[in-house]
């Protein structure tokens, strides 16, 4: 059987992605958006063959019990799509810290999805390629594609319109990330959001206010306007984590540098320097900002107590096939 490797960026959600209204499917109950990086990559080999099991490598270790459910999850649709039983063997290196709060799995599943069904003989279209990917994970469905895109939420129950498109803009920023300790995070994206949804008395209002951002957010893009698109991501930060806090338990995944990255990004901007926050299932802070403020908003933010290192990320490129 034949063999195709992929590269695929991680991408960061300015308008986020939290609870699903489906779960088999991987359905996301809100829509997003967001804004791929560069220089955050996951490359992803896919070798079908003809032993007895799938076999998934995450840098250089094997991987065995959910992370290699996932991925057979995600292999299992391929093989019913192309019509083979084969086996295969996954190969993936991520060049950033895995399950870190850094993505890894929307590049992850991004590359899976392509290198996968091109080693099955399927060409899929983008639009397939990016459903594929979110039933591995509902982030991945972003990183099909460049720069700014937003992912809808869907209305029908198959799915087949719960998938994300690149938006057009002549907006050029930088994601300045501040890495905030290494370690594995302590609640996954996907549990987190499931408690959320069944303990929080904040969740509806969540689900209920969503659309709105999501639309400004799109306006702002597309417009080219970086304070509403600021204004609007740092506001769904903060909403989908209060959101979580109101769970039973809360869901805490900030430490002490990632409040005290929040509160100087504030100041910058009470400088005058356009710069907004946001972060993920993880204490890593993201700085949203101009190409010409990057290396000052690096510079703040690498003297901030726990921040362990810094990278300034320019928009990046949609899954790409490297080899098949
Ligand atoms: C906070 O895409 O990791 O990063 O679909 O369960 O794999 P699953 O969830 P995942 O969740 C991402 C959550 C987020 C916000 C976002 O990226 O939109």
């Amino acid at each position: 059987m034949s063999r195709a490797v992929a590269v695929a960026r991680s991408n960061i959600a300015l308008v986020k992605y939290w609870g699903t209204r489906e779960a088999s499917l991987n359905l996301p109950a809100v829509g997003s958006l967001s804004l791929t990086l560069d220089g955050l990559e996951t490359r992803t080999e896919v070798r079908w063959d003809d032993e007895a099991h799938d076999r998934f490598i995450l840098n250089g270790a094997a991987m065995t019990g959910t992370p290699l459910a996932r991925v057979s999850a995600v292999l299992d649709l391929v093989r019913a799509r192309a019509g083979h039983a084969c086996r295969a063997r996954v190969e993936s290196a991520n060049n950033f810290p895995s399950a870190a709060g850094l993505a890894s799995s929307a590049s992850g599943f991004a590359a899976l999805a392509l290198a996968a069904s091109r080693a099955a003989g399927l060409r899929l279209g983008e639009l397939e390629l990016s459903a594929l990917a979110r039933r591995g994970s509902g982030s991945a469905a972003r990183s099909i594609y460049g720069g700014f895109v937003v992912m809808d939420r869907g209305v029908r129950n198959d799915g087949v319109d719960a998938v994300a498109r690149p938006l057009e803009t002549n907006l050029d920023v930088r994601m300045v990330v501040a890495v905030c300790g290494e370690g594995i995070k302590s609640t996954l994206s996907t549990d987190g959001m499931r408690h959320t949804a069944e303990t929080s008395a904040y969740y509806q209002s969540w689900v209920t206010s969503h659309p709105q951002d999501l639309e400004m957010a799109r306006q702002a893009v597309e417009q080219g306007d970086l304070q509403v698109l600021g204004t609007v991501m740092e506001h769904s930060c903060l909403k989908m984590h209060a959101a979580a806090l109101a769970a039973r338990p809360g869901i805490l995944y900030w430490s002490g540098a990632t409040v005290d990255g929040f509160h100087l990004v504030r100041a910058l901007r009470g400088n005058g320097t356009d710069v907004w926050f946001t972060n993920d299932a993880g204490p890593h802070v993201k700085a949203l900002c101009r190409p010409e403020d990057a290396e000052r908003v690096s510079q703040a933010l690498s003297r901030v107590a726990g921040v362990t290192r810094v990278l300034v990320c320019r928009p990046g490129m949609g899954a790409e096939l490297i080899e098949g």
